[in-house]
This record gives C-alpha cells, structure tokens and sequence, in this order.
C-alpha cells in the first residue's frame, strides 16, 4: 500500500516539507510504503495542450520525471499535496502538476463534463503553508488546489493543514500542527 505525496515547495527543509514528512510518518506507522516528489528536483514539464490524453484516457504524452508518478496515482492507496502560497496562488511546480492531472480527467461527452481516470476508494490529504496569518486569505486558490487534485477526480480527504503566520511560528516549532499532520497520515492508510 503506497502512499504518494507531491511536493510543491522547492525547499527541502521548509514549512511544507517539515508537514508532510509528519503525514508520511503516520501513514508509515500503519503500514503504508510512501514516496515523496519533491517537484522542484525531478524534470518538470509543462503541458503540451496536445490533447492527446482525450484519445488515451488517464494517459499524459508529456515525458519526463513526473511521467511515472502520474501513472503511480492510479494505483496508489492515497495522496497528498503539499505546496506554500506564492504570490496569492500556489507555486510554478505546483501548477505544473495541477495542469498534468488534466490527463486523468476523462472527457463525457457532454462538453464540461468529466470522470476520473483514478479508481475509486483512494484517500487525500492538503498540506498548504503561507506567511499571512488569517487562514482564511487564500481560501480561493487552496479551495481549487483541493477540487483540482482531490475531490475532482474522486478522491476521500482525510485531512487538511492550512499552515499561516510561517515566518514568526515555522512548522517544524508548531507540535500541534505536526500531531494532527501525524494523525492525518495515519487516517489516509
Ligand atoms: C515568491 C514568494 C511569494 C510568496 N507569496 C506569498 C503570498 O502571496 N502570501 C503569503 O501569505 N505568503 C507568501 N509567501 C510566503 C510563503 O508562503 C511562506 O514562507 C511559506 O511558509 C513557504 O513555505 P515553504 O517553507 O514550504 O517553502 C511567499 C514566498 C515566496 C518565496
């Protein structure tokens, strides 16, 4: 049982990875194999708008470092997306893999309408971490970072962390933050 997370931060000991390396520890502690990709370290590329993913449901032309984690979301036990606020939305890499996801929406006929090319039954968790410290200001982007990657193709959350105020209290100085994280992992297996 793989647990899969997505890194959007490009810093390695950051806010964001701190938090969802608690969230990989709790999905170990039940049993859970897990990977990180960190997207700023592998080879990303943009998408092509090739739209050859219409004629091959679930299947993205793009080749590079994210090819085989795209195709691990189908078979994995769950996800998790963790990525810092920049500039009132999430970061380059994270749009990135948002944008490469399109290949595992499945177009119905009807114009519009989508199902997901990921089985049902896989769990989800958010991870998101800013310097504001009103949880509520990016409750846009963080509201279609979650439909985007998560509910949208049929993922269950387990769980959410909306890190704020990073600058005066860091994730890694936040206990009560890094046990619900912990908690969360745990719940996702
Ligand atoms: C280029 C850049 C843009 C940022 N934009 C915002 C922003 O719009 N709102 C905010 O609250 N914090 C912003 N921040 C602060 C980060 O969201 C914050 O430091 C976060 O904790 C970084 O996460 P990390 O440690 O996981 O990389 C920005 C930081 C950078 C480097």
């Amino acid at each position: 049982m793989q647990i899969l997370a997505f890194n959007g931060s490009p810093r390695a000991k950051g806010n964001t990875s701190t938090i969802i390396s608690a969230v990989l520890e709790g999905a170990k502690a039940k049993g859970a194999q897990t990977v990180e990709v960190k997207l700023h370290d592998i080879e990303l590329k943009g998408c092509m708008g090739c739209l050859k993913c219409r004629e091959n449901p679930g299947k993205c032309s793009q080749k590079d470092g994210l090819s085989q984690y795209l195709e691990a979301v189908k078979t994995c036990a769950g996800i998790i997306i963790g990525c810092p606020i920049y500039m009132y939305h999430v970061t380059g890499q994270m749009k990135i893999l948002v944008d490469r996801f399109y290949s595992l929406y499945i177009s119905k006929e009807t114009i519009g309408e989508y199902e997901s090319a990921v089985p049902a039954g896989k769990s989800y968790a958010l991870v998101t971490s800013q310097g504001n410290p009103d949880p509520e200001s990016y409750s846009r982007p963080i509201r279609w970072l979650a439909g985007m990657t998560g509910s949208g193709l049929g993922f269950e959350e387990k769980g959410r962390i909306i890190h704020t105020n990073s600058h005066i209290h860091p994730a890694k100085e936040m206990e009560n933050i890094l046990k619900k994280a912990y908690e969360i992992g745990q719940k996702m297996v």
